[in-house]
């Protein structure tokens, strides 16, 4: 079997932990690729509300390997209190046994989270993501494989402490690190992690070889991607599919499908301009009713009408085979709902999203109008999701009018629906048939 890459097409928190959390089902791995704990999933099991920000969503399901991958920062403190949480839950510790961090992986430090408090431009997460993707680029990371190298050597922990504290004194921080913290950490993490790290890359490589299905989860969004996305708001990783297979350490000829996953409107947490954001009764709606809070930080996150230009900005960057609908039901008791499919720009319309933060303020969205469908209560919609697929009917239960507005995404994005969400219960999301 071959890969399957699952990507967020907007401004992230899509809903991809519930979606792979699904797909797992039928993987034996499934692996993270980029980013680190600035990501946030909620997986609703039943009673229990189960939230992960290193775990791959796989985790809920027994037989399914996991991997934290080469591209990927990882705290190793957050990553002990998830696991520790899991395991009060469920008596297993995977470490060693069905989670391993890759040996390429980068190590996020106290310093990199003490340079990101500092952050007041981008609105950052506040995790040390960009400070520890920044050693990377500059080639003075700390890496898992090179826990065990480290442990005894006093010379690298000087000189390492030396840079960080010039660092943290340049930038304006009273936050100082000393040699013996960082050996003490240093001697920690061999610890907590010295049977888990390995050659991620070789693993997942194999497991393809021998036919098995890896799923290759990506955080955060497209918008959001470095290269991509809308600098400098953005995250610090390639978020896109051309990294999906390069960080986990596999090739990208093993990937088949590419599941962009989009909400039937649109968020976004943290600075920057988002077009169709709206701060009226409609945006109070999507906020409340779509419960729309982060949930790494907590913020709440800007909520706004589907943007076509958006996505089709996203779907030239990862060519995605499939799009997954998610949050339909929240769009339930609006009258009219609106789609953008262009911006106008200094008085001239466009299609395309302008490459500069400056210019993406200016723009003002250019809406299609489409009739809205009834509020039904969340039993509802599960009801309906759980007879749709039983009858395999797929979206033709759906109203009217919600199957002419993801009718109309389709065509606008040029890509076909496999699935839309109408809650958050594992099972309330309809395959399309
Ligand atoms: P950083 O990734 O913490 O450096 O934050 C950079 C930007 O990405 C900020 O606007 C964050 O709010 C945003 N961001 C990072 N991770 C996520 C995510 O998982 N969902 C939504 N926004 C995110
Ligand atoms: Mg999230």
């Amino acid at each position: 079997m071959p890969a399957t890459v699952i990507l967020g097409a907007q401004w992230g928190d899509e809903g991809k932990g519930k979606l792979v959390d699904r797909l797992a089902e039928q993987a034996t791995w499934v692996a993270r690729f980029q980013g680190g704990n600035n990501a946030g999933h909620t997986v609703v099991l039943g009673e229990q509300i189960l939230k992960f920000h290193l775990l791959p969503s796989g985790i809920t399901r027994k037989e399914c390997h996991l991997v934290l991958g080469d591209g990927m920062v990882v705290d190793p403190w957050v990553l002990d209190s998830e696991l520790n949480g899991w395991s009060d839950t469920t008596g297993e510790d995977p470490r060693g046994e069905r989670l391993f961090v890759s040996e390429r992986a980068h190590i996020i430090l106290p310093y990199h989270r003490y340079m990101d408090s500092l952050d007041t431009k981008i609105g950052t997460t506040g995790r040390g993501i960009g400070p520890t993707y920044a050693d990377k680029i500059n080639r003075v990371g700390l890496r898992f494989g090179d826990v065990a190298e480290v442990l005894n050597d006093g010379e690298w922990a000087k000189a390492t402490v030396q840079r960080m504290n010039a660092s943290l004194d340049a930038a304006g921080s009273q936050e100082r690190v000393s040699v013996e913290g960082l050996m003490s950490d240093i001697e920690w993490i061999h610890k907590a992690y010295h049977t888990s790290i390995g050659n991620t890359g070789l693993m997942l490589d194999n497991a393809l070889k021998l036919g098995e299905h890896v799923i290759l989860e990506g955080a955060q969004g497209c918008l959001l991607d470095i290269d991509q996305g809308t600098y400098p708001f953005v995250t610090s990783s390639v978020t896109s599919r051309g990294n999906a297979s390069h960080g986990a350490g596999i090739h990208p000829g093993h990937v088949k499908d590419v599941i962009g996953i989009t909400k039937a409107y649109i968020t976004r947490v943290g600075h920057g301009s988002m077009p169709t954001e709206l701060e009226d009764e409609v945006g109070n709606h999507l906020g409340t009713v779509g419960h729309e809070f982060g949930t790494t930080t907590g913020r709440k996150r800007r909520c706004g009408w589907f943007d076509a230009v958006v996505m089709r900005h996203a779907q030239r960057i990862n060519g995605f085979t499939g799009l997954a609908l998610t949050k339909l039901d929240v769009l339930g008791g609006l009258e009219e709902l609106k789609i953008c499919v262009a911006y106008e720009l200094d008085g001239k319309e466009i299609t395309e999203l302008p490459s500069t933060a400056s210019a993406l303020a200016r723009c003002t969205p250019i809406y299609i109008s489409m009739p809205g469908f009834p509020e039904m209560s969340l039993s509802e919609w599960l009801a309906m999701a759980v007879h749709a697929n039983e009858a395999g009917k797929g979206i033709s239960v759906l109203p009217a009018a919600a199957q002419q507005y993801i009718a109309k995404l389709e065509a606008i994005v040029g890509v076909p629906c496999t699935s839309v969400g109408v809650g958050p219960d594992r099972d309330a999301t309809i395959d399309c048939v």
